[in-house]
């Protein structure tokens, strides 16, 4: 049975969607087979896998495919098709050949509004009570077509009820963030949701109306794996110093705020289960600093920074040499993680 994580903060521009195809990337070079699923109506997780460079391309993508994206899969249920749902034709992955995409909608967003009402668990669900077990359902059935070891979940920034879904009804769940204010911020938010959504998945589970849907809502069982706190500068191996106070914030914010919260909320392994994962500080899985020039390779040839090789970066000499040894360490550290994430999940 596939194992599904979803990359969730409510908080924009914090790495999610390059984080969740890097990991993606590595889990499968490490011999997983790997489903990713873009839930963001932006489909940026869509871009890093297909070639979107040419004008239109998405809208093109849709015309010729229409079935092959996370909208039209639901429409079974979301348009009350007499239909069941099936396995979506993921598109695999260019150069990583254990890694597929269900592709993102920008009409995903339109789906909210219904999955909202039936969220709600009042006299209405009885009609609309295909919807809360629905995008579990799809993700299942897909990654038993694959024969997934993993699902890992791209979701958009914000508090909808699409994420409240994904994340309530996933196995696990990151958060990443970013060594600044807002993330700091952030977290506040993230310890007074992230309870408020289990406790619903809980009730919503133990509802008969649920229960015995086409598509049932799953018996929920997310746990949190960590941190992962990302894009900051590096000086001589380690963060400057401005970074270093937010890390600081980052870290007693997760330890004061979060835990607690989480922890009432039994989101949490047991303290020991994190530090033999290895986990640092705050429940952190990972910190990866800025890639620098190497995110413009990487989005050119569409892989992740530690699969670049000389050609994709197109530099010799002295200026390959040091770019070799940043790609190494990104290696390094993405490894890392994946070995942290092998050892909480399994
Ligand atoms: N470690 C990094 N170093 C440099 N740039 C990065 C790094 N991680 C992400 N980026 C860049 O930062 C931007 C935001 O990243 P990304 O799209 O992954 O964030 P996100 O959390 O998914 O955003 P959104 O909330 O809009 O979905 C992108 O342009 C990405 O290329
Ligand atoms: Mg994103």
């Amino acid at each position: 049975m596939a194992q599904s994580i979803a990359f969730f903060n409510n908080k924009g521009g914090v790495s999610k969607t390059t984080t969740c195809f890097n990991l993606g990337w590595k889990l499968a070079e490490r011999g997983h087979r790997v489903v990713m699923v873009d839930a963001d109506p932006q489909c940026n997780l869509t871009g890093m896998v297909l070639d979107l460079s040419q004008q239109d391309a998405l809208e093109d993508f849709y015309e010729k495919e229409p079935d092959r994206n996370l909208k039209a899969a639901l429409e079974p249920a979301f348009a009350s098709r007499p239909k069941a749902l099936e396995p979506v034709n993921c598109i695999a992955t260019e150069g990583q050949e254990n890694l597929w995409l269900i592709p993102g909608h920008v009409g995903l967003a339109e789906d909210e509004v219904s999955l909202g009402v039936a969220q709600q668990l009042s006299e209405s669900i009885q009609a609309l009570k295909n919807l809360p077990g629905s995008f579990h359902h799809l993700f299942e059935i897909t990654a038993e077509k694959y024969e997934a070891d993993f699902i890992l979940i791209d979701l958009s920034p914000g508090l909808g009820s699409i994420n409240q879904n994904l994340v309530a009804t996933a196995d696990y769940f990151v958060v990443p963030a970013s060594p600044d204010v807002f993330s700091v911020m952030a977290i506040d938010s993230l310890a007074r949701i992230l309870p408020r959504w289990a406790a619903w998945a809980e009730s919503a589970a133990k509802l008969e109306a649920l229960a015995d849907a086409d598509y049932p809502f799953p018996e929920p069982r997310l746990k949190f794996l960590g941190m992962i706190v990302q894009r900051y500068r590096l000086k001589g191996g380690e963060p400057t110093e401005a970074f270093r106070g937010y890390f600081d914030e980052l870290d007693a914010a997760v330890n004061d705020t979060l835990v607690p919260a989480f922890d009432s909320a039994g989101l949490l392994f047991p303290a020991e289960t994190y530090a033999e994962a290895g986990l640092e500080g705050a429940l952190r899985l990972a910190s990866i600093s800025d890639f620098n020039t190497l995110i413009a390779n990487s989005q050119q040839v569409r892989k992740p920074v530690f699969a670049l090789t000389q050609e994709d970066v197109d530099r010799r000499g002295f200026v390959w040499q040091t770019q070799k040894a940043n790609i190494d360490a990104f290696d390094q550290t993405f490894t890392e993680l994946a070995e942290r994430v092998e050892n909480l999940v399994q």
